[in-house]
């Protein structure tokens, strides 16, 4: 059996969650949307057409902000093909995922939804086809009161009161040549500073996303985050990363130790923007918005081979099955982002329903919570509050992490993983402290013994484990709990004394209650 110390104090710091952080994305992609959100038709439709088992399966989930409508979609997106009579909007190609788009949900349907789930909308605009003014007019159509043109014809639509918008992405992915006018870091720079004056002078109460790098492993990360920075420092909030895990090299050691990387590149982003702060003598600090993470890679596929598909409507792509394994890199990446939450001030899980979705549907029939739904739930509903700087005493092993960027073979290593990954975040209010750990022994037990300063007597509230003894087991239609959060028994609570021991290749959550 491993073992494990943790060493964490009341009065010891990394920072508050912001509410943000616990966001997701929904794009017109695939059946994200169609089948997903909206299927007007299906038994569980209300009278909007949205699908109520999945609005009660996201209810649970508890994503706090919502990014829409893309990605790269966004990115050929007209928004006014998406407003108005339905029956009058445009048929159009999607370049982004080479289908159709009926366009039968725009804007204005995307703000019921998150109304009727009370989540926070966050649109992004197009800075690839199109620019500034298309901007600027999307935000005087949702955010304007009244008396001009676009915000009459949002009233018109049937939507009299503003939508009050207020986090904006300022285009998507536009260092990545697969994105519909793709951009030198000047050439976005430029056009997201145009942007962003005119987004803000219609609305100042707005806050705004610079696009980051699409990856670490983007040969253009770093220079770019510095360009873009140096033009948009005074105009924007937030600078964007987005990463997806992989186990290409089917080897799991490495898998689940490529979560540790997006600390890195977390720690990488805050320097790049504190650098451009520096040398501009500014207190101001940009955060960093994590808006697209997830684990990705069995349905990954060229426009080539899309392009043979003949141009459906919401196909069937990107329904990556996810396996336990699966859940374990992911847990790890909430991890990483509870423990960088001085910085990190809003992500979106990629993406919500069907397309790298933690909810599965069947088009007609049922939703069902795929494994990676569990971490996320135990983020999003327990992890509110002052995460705790934990000093982690861990046995490690040396791996490496395979991140293939097009034809190129890249490897990182990774040479002292700790087994055991751990966030501690302490709910003052509700006198909570909730212990995220993982164990990425794949055949060793980890006794952990933690040392919790300054909370007195501690008690044990229901803490969860997720492990399954087949690492590929997944959870389907058919056997929809195969994987799903257990109660964790082997715990001791003494005083401020925790003593657990998490099984090999394991997800746990433990509750404490008498923290206040
Ligand atoms: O989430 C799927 C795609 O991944 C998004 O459209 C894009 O931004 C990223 O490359």
């Amino acid at each position: 059996m491993h073992k494990a110390h943790v060493l964490l104090h009341r009065d010891f710091a990394i920072g508050e969650t912001d509410r943000r952080l616990f966001g997701a994305f929904a794009e017109h992609l695939g059946r994200c949307i169609y089948g997903g959100l909206y299927e007007p038709g299906h038994p569980e439709a209300d009278e909007h057409g949205f699908r109520r088992d999945v609005m009660a399966l996201v209810r649970e989930l508890a994503p706090t902000i919502l990014r829409y409508p893309g990605g790269n979609f966004v990115s050929g997106y007209n928004w006014e093909d998406g407003v108005g009579p339905i029956e009058e909007r445009p048929r159009r190609l999607d370049l982004a995922w080479m289908s159709t788009e009926p366009n039968s949900f725009g804007t204005n349907e995307f703000m019921d939804w998150c109304r009727l789930t009370g989540i926070e909308p966050m649109l992004a605009v197009n800075l690839g086809t199109r620019g500034a003014d298309a901007a600027r007019n999307l935000v005087e159509y949702c955010n304007h009161r009244a008396g001009t043109t676009l915000s009459d014809l949002r009233r018109a639509h049937g939507w009299d009161k503003p939508h009050d918008v207020k986090f904006w992405c300022l285009g998507n992915e536009m260092d990545g040549p697969w994105q519909m006018e793709a951009k030198t870091a000047t050439e976005y720079a430029r056009r997201a500073v145009e942007a962003a004056k005119m987004m803000k002078w219609i609305d100042p109460t707005i806050e705004l996303a610079a696009c980051g790098s699409s990856g670490r492993n983007m040969p253009t990360f770093g220079a770019w985050e510095e360009t873009v920075l140096d033009h948009c420092f005074d105009h924007v909030e937030f600078i964007s990363l987005h990463t997806y895990l992989n186990n290409y090299a089917e080897d799991t050691p490495g898998f689940l130790a490529s979560p540790d990387l997006m600390d890195s590149f977390i720690e990488e982003v805050v320097a790049l923007c504190d650098a451009v702060a520096a040398r501009r003598r500014s207190a101001k600090r940009i955060m960093l918005s994590f808006d697209e993470w997830n684990v990705w890679y069995r349905t990954r596929r060229n426009r080539q081979e899309r392009v043979k598909e003949n141009w459906p409507v919401a196909p069937e792509i990107l329904e990556e099955v996810y396996t336990m394994e699966d859940a374990l890199a992911f847990g790890g990446a909430c991890i990483s982002l509870l423990n960088h939450a001085d910085r990190v001030k809003c992500a979106c899980l990629a993406q919500l329903v069907n397309a790298i979705a933690p909810i599965m549907t069947e088009t007609g029939g049922p939703a069902w919570r795929q494994t990676i739904f569990h971490p996320f739930a135990h983020m999003s509903n327990f992890g509110r509050g002052r995460v705790l700087r934990a000093e982690v005493e861990s046995p490690t092993y040396a791996t490496r992490y395979f991140d293939p960027r097009g034809t190129e073979d890249l490897y990182f290593p990774l040479p002292k993983t700790p087994y055991l990954k751990l966030a501690v975040v302490h709910d003052a209010a509700a006198g909570g402290l909730t212990l995220f750990a993982l164990n990425r022994s794949l055949d060793s037990e980890m006794a952990v013994e933690v040392a919790a300063k300054g909370f007195g007597t501690l008690t044990a509230e229901e803490s969860l484990e997720m492990h399954d003894r087949d690492l590929k087991a997944i959870n389907s239609k058919a056997d929809p709990d195969r994987i799903r959060p257990r109660r964790l028994t082997d715990l001791e609570v003494k005083g401020e004394h925790v003593r657990a021991v998490l099984a090999p290749a394991s997800w746990n959550v433990i509750r404490l209650g008498g923290a206040k």
